[in-house]
């Protein structure tokens, strides 16, 4: 690190006051570029707000002959020699998956280097162990990209809110899933044929497992509930559905009865210690803050027990909006290197008991296929009021040949208990199919 002077502020703090901040880049992608262009960009407004320039001295690529915006010089397929280099302050590492991103960061604090990150998998796996270890060595670790994109969401988390208690936290953590969603709901069309529609537009990627399959919203749930909690959330921990089985029908449904259907990562403290934690599709009203996030939008809404509900919500993915994340981070850390303060980490720690799905208190949404006969509902109302599940709505349809559709709508209970329900209900000769079910969250 370069320190130009060391002097006495009037306040009687330490200045280390550097001539410039060298940043070294892992990674030249999507964020990667976004944050190397808002640099450029915007250079004048952060050198008056930082107080001194911040130049990229090098960066790490795969491959050397791609077209790259950035001269040509600073661009290595050496990441190692980036992270050991002494002229560099800052990493900015920029270039997903959990290794060799993970070596590299720890490499890079070892050498006493800060680190930004956007990396959601390797923090929600292994962020504990980066923290502790950006605490020890006394630097700064930051990761705002990593969820909501360009939505500050871990510091508020970390600072403005840290003195409540967090009751409940429900987000739209996923963009590429709530495009597909969204897409579904305004235009009727099956979950395939989306998929394609958001591939060929780049929305989403060749491969769309991480997204659709909830991984994605999986591994910022974790990062989120850590934050909130103070406590490690692993991924395994937090329960995981995707969005693939949907169908246009479930679309339908829910408009009729006034709900949107958006991917949730949901999280409830459930005692001291203790806390359960999902991501699945679920209906939310649409007059619900939620149900108005549409698009690749992004939204987190929290209930704390002073703040009372609030919700943040901005593009939570693309190069611009998540370069702006990272350049903020990068703002922080030259403050910090500037006038002190680095370091000031919050590691996890370790024991929080994470309750299984079945012991979540929810609504239920269930369609079915019936024979049309006499009786049909009755027998299907004892088996929920068996089962404790009690009912606060239902629509109901003729098929043809004998057939019916109906779509019920229960009040909270143990999802144990539903479970049970349908278990029953597959037992009973006039149910034919159980079509589908869903969890209901949110009051308007
Ligand atoms: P990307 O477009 O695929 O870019 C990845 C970059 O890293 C590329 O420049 C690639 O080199 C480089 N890279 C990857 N593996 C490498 C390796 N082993 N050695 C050398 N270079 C390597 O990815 P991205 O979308 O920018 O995402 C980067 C990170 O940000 C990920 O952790 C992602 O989860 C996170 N994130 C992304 C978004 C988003 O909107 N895209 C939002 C929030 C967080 P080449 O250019 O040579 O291929
Ligand atoms: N694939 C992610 C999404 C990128 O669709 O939200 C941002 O993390």
């Amino acid at each position: 690190m370069i320190i130009d002077s060391e002097k006495a502020s009037p306040l009687g703090h330490e200045f280390h006051d550097p001539r410039v901040v060298r940043v070294g880049m892992l990674g030249f992608g999507t964020v990667g570029t976004g944050a190397f262009r808002m640099l450029a960009d915007n250079r004048e407004a952060i050198v008056r707000k930082v107080g001194v320039p911040i130049e990229v001295t090098r960066i790490g690529v795969r491959d050397l002959v791609k077209p790259r915006i950035a001269d040509r010089n600073l661009i290595t397929a050496d990441l190692h020699s980036i992270v050991d280099d002494p002229q560099i302050d800052v990493i900015l590492e920029l270039m997903g998956g959990v290794e060799p991103a993970g070596e590299l960061i720890e490499r890079a604090l070892l050498n006493g280097k800060h680190v930004v990150t956007a990396n959601k998998e390797l923090l929600a796996k292994k962020g504990t162990h980066l923290v502790r270890l950006a605490a020890k060595q006394g630097l700064d670790l930051h990761y705002e990209a990593a969820v909501g994109g360009g939505i500050p969401l871990i510091q508020p988390l970390k600072h403005q809110l840290a003195g409540n208690d967090v009751l409940k936290m429900m987000g739209i953590l996923n963009g590429t899933t709530n495009y597909i969603l969204t897409k579904m709901t305004e235009e009727g069309l099956d979950f395939d044929a989306v998929l394609k529609e958001a591939q060929e537009k780049g929305y989403a990627e060749a491969d769309p497992t991480s997204d659709v399959d909830g991984f994605d919203a999986q591994y910022k749930l974790a990062i989120l509930s850590s934050i909130a909690f103070g406590k490690e959330v692993l991924p395994d921990s937090v329960h995981r559905e995707g969005i693939r089985g949907i169908s246009a029908t479930e679309f339908a449904y829910a408009d009729m009865l006034g709900y949107k259907i958006k991917l949730l990562g949901i999280v409830e403290a459930c005692g001291p210690n203790r806390i359960l934690a999902r991501v699945h599709p679920t209906l939310i009203p649409k007059a619900h803050p939620l149900g108005r996030v549409d698009g690749v939008y992004n939204a987190l809404w929290l209930e704390g027990d002073f703040v009372g509900d609030i919700m943040f919500s901005g593009q939570g993915a693309g190069s611009e909006a998540t370069g702006s994340a990272v350049i903020g981070d990068l703002i922080d850390i030259c403050r910090n290197i500037r006038l002190g303060g680095a370091g000031n980490m919050i590691p996890f720690e370790y024991g929080m008991e994470t309750l299984p799905i079945e012991q979540v208190r929810s609504r239920y949404y269930l369609r079915i296929q019936v024979k049309d006969r006499p009786k049909a509902l009755g027998c299907i109302a004892t088996v929920f009021g068996n089962c404790d599940v009690s009912l606060a709505g239902m629509e109901m349809k003729t098929l043809p040949e004998g057939r019916g559709e109906i779509v019920f709508l229960t009040h909270p209970c143990i999802e144990g208990q539903f479970l049970r329900a349908l278990k029953a209900m597959r037992n009973i000769h006039i149910v034919d199919r159980i079509n589908s079910w869903m969890r209901v969250e949110g009051t308007a």
